[in-house]
């Protein structure tokens, strides 16, 4: 009893405990695999370490089969039924990441690459994704469907229009400032075959919106920016019905466009998704 180490009795719980072998519990094996690597911290050569390293490598061996069947069936068009273990109705508000965005990183194996946020220009939004249980609730809350046409504005590394065509079927696009991250969501797309989804390097005050008939947006500028876009979006709402799903401050702009009517019963929650539609 003696030599008990927060490490060695990690590893003898882990021993004992068959659940992290199951393919499906990769978020156990995620938390399993950081506590280890934060007990391994200074942690001599020795018994300790060997087992330790040898319990990361088993759980490394089960992602990587885990992730290859799961990308094999995204490629195969089986995206929703390979997903849909993990897809929950009852979405906590808030701004905090979970499985389901642990399970999304991994499958997209998006690397973020560095971006200088100090040249971002004024009233425009540094990059972060959206909480995936948000991308879920805004397909359901918007009913969206294979038949529509789905723009991200500030789209980032392209989880909002992966994520959604991935559980819809519907044709997304991304419009983002970015380069980098265009590149590298036009990348993870294409690993994954799809298609139907697809990125354009352009500021969103730019972009074609013809034929879009949802338009995402997670808080990606404020002020006039946002001004100009909602005026684009306008002028198409008066051409067809159009959705806006809106995530964060944005929604209270939107709450207050007199072309859109929400039935939300608080349109300007910031904590959620919040969907409003154009009138006819
Ligand atoms: C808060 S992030 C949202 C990312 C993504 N839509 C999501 O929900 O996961 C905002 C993104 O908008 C981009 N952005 C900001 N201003 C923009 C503009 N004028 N045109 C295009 N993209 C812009 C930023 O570079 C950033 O990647």
């Amino acid at each position: 009893m003696g030599d008990e180490t927060p490490l060695s009795l990690l590893i003898a719980e882990l021993a004992a405990d068959r659940r992290w072998r199951e393919p499906e519990a990769f978020f156990s094996r995620a938390d399993a695999m950081d506590r280890l690597d934060l007990y391994l911290v200074g942690v001599e050569p020795g018994d300790s370490r060997d087992s330790a390293e040898r319990l990361i490598e088993a759980m490394e061996a089960i992602d990587s089969v885990f992730y290859d069947d799961l990308r094999e069936r995204v490629r195969r068009g089986e995206g929703g039924a390979a997903l849909s273990p993990w897809i929950r109705t009852e979405v906590l508000p808030g701004q905090h990441y979970d499985a389901l965005d642990a399970l999304l990183a991994d499958l997209l194996a998006i690397d973020e690459p560095e971006i200088d946020s100090a040249s971002l220009p004024p009233e425009m939004v540094r990059y972060q994704p959206s909480p995936a249980r948000h991308i879920v609730d805004g397909i359901r809350r918007a009913r969206i469907s294979a038949g529509d046409v789905v723009l991200d504005l500030g789209s980032g590394l392209g989880h909002v229009p992966m994520l959604v065509h991935l559980l819809t079927g519907a044709r997304t696009r991304g419009v983002e400032r970015e380069v980098v991250y265009v590149d590298c969501a036009t990348r993870a797309a294409s690993a994954l075959a799809l298609a139907e989804v697809t990125f354009i390097a352009a500021d969103a005050r730019e972009v074609d919106l013809a034929g879009v008939d949802v338009f995402y947006l997670f808080t990606p500028f404020l002020g006039t920016v946002l001004r100009d876009v909602l005026a684009r979006i306008e002028a198409e709402a008066a051409r067809r019905p159009v959705r806006v799903v809106a995530l964060g401050p944005c929604a209270r702009t939107f709450a207050r466009m007199p072309w859109l009517y929400c039935d939300d019963p608080d349109p300007s929650a910031t904590d959620r998704i919040v969907v409003f539609r154009s009138r006819p």
